[in-house]
């Protein structure tokens, strides 16, 4: 949701910018834009251009069309405005002096253009971001902070901000509220970025911006102030992963990379949580006495992270014999949810900063619940304000669909089910050594099932030409088939829909007809019987049935289905943690035969910080 980078230092700003935007383009590639101060001009250099950063990197050299050492720059998924030239950022005020970028929403923005228009302001933008550079402008009487102090009193919604200014060109401002915004400390340059990726080339040292802090960035060092304006210490943290985990390292898209990084992911996320036959959480704060209290557990996220909690939902339930409710966390502020101090809520979030998820913790905090997250970026928002996280460990993940974020997700969801189990004596021993000797082997397995991705290229090739798939499943298949259509819609633009089997014959199975395609799950053994019906059900209806099994279920599904794919068998509860690899691949297959542009499909970006 938009990208933001800033640089204050010796060297020429806009080679830096734009190598930092292009790592965070996947936050959104409407359009790009740069503001950088020219020395030799006195004035602020703007350039803009609509599409891929590639366009306005080509239109300025790689940077070298732009002289200054001091900038802002910003990647566009588009809200308020269409993508053009003219609604990309930096926006600019009327006078010239201030340059903006944002990542946010103003949510009253039209108040405050109706207030600055009667003033006499033009605007020539579309944009809400527009407003926040005009109302500096309006405030500012040579004091930069102050103005946008005030400026901050007025506006309403949600922002990171990057403020450049003619009169004082030694210095940037950034500001963060319920936006993402971290600090980069280098030697005699100073940086602001959406994600440490974006700087990780120049510096590891960081400082992650609270909301309602401000800071003066310069070449000597940055200034961090509370929302109060008063001076504050921050602490500076060092990044330790290295920047070409966050790099194709060969491979045609960062999305096929990141699922053949899957295994390893879980060797980093499993591993060291199962110590001696045990599940083990580092530092971990909830007490036996405290879990023996749940009454209920809340499963809180959006989109695949949802389905996470979908997959919790069941495994949970069943080892725990807690009632588990899900819900998406953007109904969730809305549906005046039963939280009170015996609730345990979940909250899963590959970014950290998905603004709905983030809203839901914030609400179910206000109402007594106590907050444990599963988290991909450490520092994060979600996983700072949290009671309780758990690290996936994934690894950055770059494709706007998540893979190796999910599985980690999942397997993390399973570690706590089992954890939990323990402490409350609802697991049975044999039953909990099965479970955490198969989590063991889960990465081989799954290193088996990325083996045969050629038998999965073939399926693709077979029906990448459907323009319509339906998903069917029942139970954990029924969460799988949830986030394999996810995949494939997302990515291929094919319209797919995700049922529980039974449903079917409710309504849907009138859009069953000849030649539609079905992927048919029965990957859980103990409602195979029920899927075959499912899969004879269509079939007879004419559907082609694309099939996924385990191999022990791999003969008789063979008999029924057009195709199959198959998984090894694990324990029951880890069987969408395999499963899900060959939709994932499927999806990916399907999407490069269409001709789509896999890692940032049209109108989505990685971290969605509106609402
Ligand atoms: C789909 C996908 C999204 C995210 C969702 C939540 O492939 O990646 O559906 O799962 O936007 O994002 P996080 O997990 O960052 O909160």
């Amino acid at each position: 949701m938009c990208g933001i980078v800033g640089y204050v230092g010796s060297e020429q700003a806009a080679p830096v910018l734009l190598e930092g935007l292009s790592r965070l383009e996947y936050r959104g590639y409407d359009s790009a834009g740069v503001a950088v101060y020219s020395q030799r001009e006195g004035t602020l250099s703007v350039h803009k251009a609509k599409g891929r950063l590639q366009v306005l990197s080509d239109l300025l050299q790689g940077g070298a069309a732009v002289e200054g050492t001091v900038g802002i720059g910003h990647t566009r998924w588009a809200t308020h405005g269409a993508p053009s030239d003219v609604n990309s950022h930096p926006q600019v005020s009327q006078g010239g002096k201030i340059a903006v970028v944002h990542n946010g929403i103003i949510e009253n923005y039209a108040e405050l253009k109706a207030f600055l228009v009667d003033k006499g302001v033009t605007f020539v933008s579309e944009t809400d971001t527009e407003v926040v550079a005009q109302l500096i402008e309006y405030f500012y009487d040579g004091d930069l902070l102050a103005a946008v102090g005030r400026v901050l009193h007025r506006i309403k919604g949600a922002y990171a901000l990057g403020i450049l200014c003619a009169d004082t060109p030694d210095q940037l401002i950034a500001v963060r509220k319920d936006s993402p915004l971290i600090l980069g400390y280098g030697k005699g340059c100073s940086f602001m970025a959406s994600d440490v990726t974006a700087i990780l080339k120049h510096t590891r040292e960081v400082g992650y911006m609270e909301d309602g802090e401000i800071a003066v960035l310069t070449r000597e060092g940055i200034q961090c102030y509370n929302h109060l304006m008063q001076p504050i210490q921050k602490e500076i943290s060092h990044v330790d992963w290295e920047i070409d985990a966050a790099e194709k390292g060969g491979y045609e898209h960062f999305m096929f990379k990141e699922i053949m990084e899957q295994p390893e992911a879980l060797r980093r996320c499993v591993f060291p949580r199962i110590r001696e036959g045990e599940v083990w959480f580092e530092d971990f704060g909830l007490s036996e006495e405290y879990i023996r209290s749940i009454q209920k557990i809340y499963i809180v996220a959006c989109g695949s992270s949802y389905h996470v909690g979908m997959v919790g939902k069941y495994n949970l339930e069943r080892l725990t014999r807690i009632p588990v409710e899900v819900a998406l966390a953007s109904e969730f502020r809305y549906m005046d949810p039963i939280v009170n101090d015996r609730t345990l809520v979940v909250v899963i979030s590959q970014s950290g900063e998905t603004l709905d998820t983030m809203a839901a913790l914030r609400e179910a905090r206000k109402l007594g619940g106590r907050i444990l997250s599963i988290v991909n970026v450490v520092g994060s928002s979600i996983a700072r304000e949290s009671d309780e996280v758990l690290y996936t460990w994934a690894g950055p993940e770059i494709a706007v669909a998540t893979t190796k974020a999910y599985s980690t997700q999942m397997a993390l969801i399973d570690l706590l089910g089992l954890y939990f189990a323990r402490i409350l004596g609802t697991v049975e021993e044999q039953e909990y050594r099965s479970a955490l000797d198969e989590m063991l082997l889960l990465p081989a397995k799954m290193e088996e099932v990325l083996a045969d991705k050629d038998d999965i290229q073939y399926f693709a090739s077979q029906y990448f030409n459907h323009d319509s798939v339906f998903f069917i499943g029942r139970n954990l298949d029924y969460a799988l088939g949830l986030e394999g259509s996810l995949k494939l819609k997302e990515i291929s633009y094919i319209h797919s829909e995700a049922y529980a089997s039974g449903e079917l014959k409710h309504g849907t199975i009138s859009l069953i007809e000849d030649g539609t395609l079905v992927v048919a799950l029965g990957t859980y053994g103990r409602l195979f019987e029920k899927a075959m019906s499912n899969v004879v059900e269509v079939k007879s209806r004419g559907a082609d049935v694309l099939a996924l099994t385990t191999k022990s279920h791999e003969k008789e599904m063979r008999e029924t289905a057009n195709a199959v794919i198959t998984i090894p068998d694990t324990h029951d509860l880890l069987l969408p943690s395999l499963g899900v690899v060959p939709l994932q691949l499927f999806a990916y297959y399907v999407a490069l035969m269409r001709g789509c542009d896999i890692d940032k499909p049209r109108n989505l970006a990685k971290s969605v910080t509106v609402e």
